[in-house]
């Protein structure tokens, strides 16, 4: 049976630092600030940045939300980005993804300031992250790191498998596993033989999309099984890529959906804010 992994503590752990940081920073004339923009009705999405400017307030940071209409033209996105590059109160900005399909999302994240990227979205900060010479991290995979760590979870020496490859979980997720020295494997829809890959795993990272894809019979004795997903199952109930039952009995550690990797994602959204912030007032 397997120890969980509860996100949700040591998301709580991780903001006290911030907030303890927060109200030094204010004390000395600087308050975090970070906008949020979101674009059209999705629902997921307006759930995700609401928490988001929630957990700024819970540490004391300065926020702006921008909710625009579905029809905004990439003009006015453009235009928007712009006046929050040079707002001195704004040290992150974030654009919620997915975007409406008429929105070149690409051309979306390049106009975001390198320095305010919080996301760490823009080729910049994913150059510097393949590189491992970054300021900021991308939030699930630097989150999934955390809860490694606080968990006492050594990667190095470690067999490790990532399933999926998207841009903002698989591959940033491979590369820092690799920098903490695992063995890193990647897997994807198109790969041979999954179960046989998932089961040679140590460190299990799923992040598909899929609502409990991951069964018990696919996975190592003793792993760590850490569920990225966010999807429902066939009640509407909220669940992850991972089946957790089948898995938890088999596993070493494994982190629920929700309250595992979710709370993470936010906390380190609020990390990079404050690394932004303070990059600032060296540059004074
Ligand atoms: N959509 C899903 N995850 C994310 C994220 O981490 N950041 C942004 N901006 N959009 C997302």
């Amino acid at each position: 049976m397997a120890e969980i992994i509860n996100g949700k503590e040591i998301a709580a752990q991780v903001r006290a630092g911030i907030k303890e940081e927060t109200e030094r920073l204010i004390q000395a004339g600087l308050q975090p600030g970070l906008a949020v923009v979101i674009v059209g009705e999705d629902s997921a999405s307006q759930v995700y940045v609401r928490n988001k400017i929630k957990a700024c307030a819970e540490v004391g940071f300065y926020s702006e939300n921008y909710a625009l209409p579905e029809q905004t033209t990439e003009k006015e996105l453009l235009e928007l980005i712009a006046r929050l590059n040079q707002d001195p109160k704004i040290h992150g900005i974030l654009v919620q993804l997915p975007l409406p399909s008429h929105l070149d999302e690409n051309k979306v994240i390049l106009a975001i300031d390198p320095k305010k990227d919080v996301d760490a979205f823009h080729t910049e900060n994913v150059g510097k992250i393949m590189l491992g010479n970054y300021e900021f991290l991308p939030c699930t995979p630097a989150g999934v790191m955390k809860l490694l760590e606080y968990s006492g979870i050594e990667v190095a020496g470690k067999d490790c498998v990532v399933v999926g490859r998207s841009n903002i979980v698989g591959k940033p997720q491979a590369m820092l596993l690799m920098q903490a020295n695992g063995t890193v494997q990647i897997c994807h829809s198109r790969t041979r033989d999954l179960a046989k890959k998932t089961a040679a795993a140590d460190i299990l990272v799923v992040a598909i999309g899929k609502a409990k894809f991951i069964t018990g019979d696919m996975i190592k004795e003793g792993a760590v099984v850490i569920d990225v997903g966010m999807d429902r199952d066939e009640n509407g109930k909220l669940c992850g890529d991972v089946d957790f039952d089948s898995c938890f009995e088999k596993a070493s550690y494994i982190t629920p959906v929700p309250g595992g990797v979710g709370p993470m994602t936010i906390t380190m959204l609020l990390q990079n804010t404050l690394i932004a912030a303070k990059s600032k007032m060296k540059d004074k």
